[in-house]
């Protein structure tokens, strides 16, 4: 190649090149990492990234090059020169994808095994996922129950998952990794958070009507904060339940009644279910005392369907997974707030 076309070569490669990098880092692409795996994998994006840049730049800077410069008069009708390849080419666009390539493998499965490894004493963290709820368990804490993912920074976690009913997955976008919740099995997902912050815990997979709603939040503290909040005793609602309700309250919360319903005193917003401060009128519509009804309506929920709400999305099992004293006390709970309600 002549001297001049290669330095018009370059040039097409240095704007192609500088369009590839725009595009790659003007926009936000990837929320701030808060974990030491986040870190490592945004390596992993950033190396792999670069390499597309540069093989990018090549073939978009050849490829342009050759439609401006090969370019046939439009009455020319004679035949293109023959060509019988070019061997040292043909080594080398095989050779230096081949290394590349070999790159990407062996940076992504060193990423992957640091990524797995927990060390000798990670915290253990148990994650129930149902629809439409996260609920998050220690057990070196005396299995303490959260609605919401706290961890201390910079201590290796091993979140281990379960799925009371359908398949959901487990995503904090700062952390840079998702876990699908398969029932009958129990993944892991090993994570280091070493960004004191709040962050969103998402379900991102389809799981019903409220799927959309299925979001918690981790929190990320200061390790001497967690292990005060870890060896408190289990902690118990505000104050807006009724008398003797706490225990009704703390089941509603925990069985994630509070994502799907309305309940002013669980300080519940939930539209996909009845307004559960209307029992009375539904107990009414109903035709049923307002006691049985609300026992009726969790222990076998199609028996009444409320006017305007679909069949099958109130999980159908709370007679088996609830013992009959927490199903009382979660009765005795809603019918004293809806009493409660309309005085
Ligand atoms: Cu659980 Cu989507």
């Amino acid at each position: 190649m002549r001297r001049g076309s290669f330095v018009q070569l370059l040039l097409f490669a240095v704007v192609a090149g500088a369009i590839g990098v725009a595009i790659a880092i003007f926009p936000n692409w990837l929320p701030p990492a808060a974990s030491r795996e986040a870190g490592r994998i945004h390596f992993v994006f950033w190396f792999v990234t670069g390499i597309c840049i540069f093989i990018f730049s090549i073939v978009a800077a050849v490829l342009a090059y050759s439609i401006w410069k090969f370019r046939r008069k439009p009455d020319d009708d004679t035949d293109g020169p023959p060509i019988h390849g070019h061997t040292g080419l043909e080594i080398a666009w095989t050779a230096v994808p081949a290394l590349l390539v070999t790159a990407i493998a062996v940076v992504s499965g060193v990423v992957l095994a640091k990524d797995d490894a927990a060390g000798a004493d990670p915290l253990h963290v148990n994650v129930v996922a149902q629809q439409f709820e996260w609920t998050f368990y220690y057990p070196t804490y005396h299995n303490k129950m959260s609605p919401v993912l706290r961890l201390p920074v910079n201590r290796s976690v091993v979140l281990t998952m379960t799925s009371k009913d359908v398949i959901h997955s487990f995503w904090v976008p700062q952390f840079s990794q998702k876990q699908d919740v398969v029932p009958g099995i129990h993944p892991t997902l090993h994570i280091t958070p070493d960004k004191i912050g709040t962050y969103p815990v998402i379900c991102t997979e389809l799981c019903g009507l409220g799927h959309a709603l299925m979001r918690s939040q981790s929190i990320v503290m200061p390790v001497s904060a967690f292990d005060k909040w870890a060896s408190a005793g289990t902690s118990t609602a505000s104050g807006v339940a009724p008398p003797g309700g706490q225990e009704g309250l703390a089941l509603f919360k925990q069985e994630g009644c509070n994502s799907c319903h309305t309940l002013t005193a669980a300080g519940a917003t939930g539209t996909i279910g009845p307004d559960l401060d209307k029992l009375q009128a539904d107990a009414a519509g109903a035709g049923k005392p307002l006691a049985a009804f609300v026992h009726e309506s969790i222990a076998d929920p199609n028996a009444y369907i409320a006017p305007g709400y679909p069949r099958n999305v109130m999980p159908q099992d709370f007679a088996h997974t609830l013992t009959s004293a927490q199903l009382t006390s979660l009765v005795q709970f809603l019918v004293s707030s809806a009493k409660k309600g309309s005085s």
